[in-house]
């Protein structure tokens, strides 16, 4: 049996990053810093993420847009969901 420790607790923070920017980018600007009405999603604990994306996915309400999220969330897969929030939570966004 192979062990990737490197993996921490199973996640993978390179997947997320590609995952965010493929399907979450575009609302919640680069690196989940939040763009107008879209919040800022970085800099919180995996355990606040993985809860709200579960939540979304099972459609339910938690602010006044979640049909927006509902929709995003459907298709995640827990381990989607694990990666996402692994990445999120120290993602910086450097103005260069
Ligand atoms: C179509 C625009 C859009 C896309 C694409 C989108 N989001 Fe969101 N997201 C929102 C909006 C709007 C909210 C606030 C929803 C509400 O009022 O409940 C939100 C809320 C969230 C929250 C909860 C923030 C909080 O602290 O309450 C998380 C986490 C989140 N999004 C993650 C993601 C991830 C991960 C993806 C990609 C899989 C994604 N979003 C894609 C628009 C979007």
């Amino acid at each position: 049996m192979l062990i990737f420790p490197e993996h921490g607790f199973g996640a993978d923070k390179a997947l997320g990053e590609i995952r965010y920017n493929k399907s979450c980018v575009n609302c919640h600007g680069p690196a989940g810093k939040g763009v107008a009405s879209y919040p800022k999603i970085s800099g919180n604990e995996v355990s606040y993420t993985t809860t709200k994306l579960k939540a979304y996915r099972e459609g339910v309400k938690q602010g006044p847009n979640s049909a927006l999220m509902i929709m995003m969330a459907k298709p995640l897969t827990d381990e989607e969901i694990e990666n996402l929030a692994a990445y999120l939570e120290d993602a910086k966004y450097e103005v260069e």
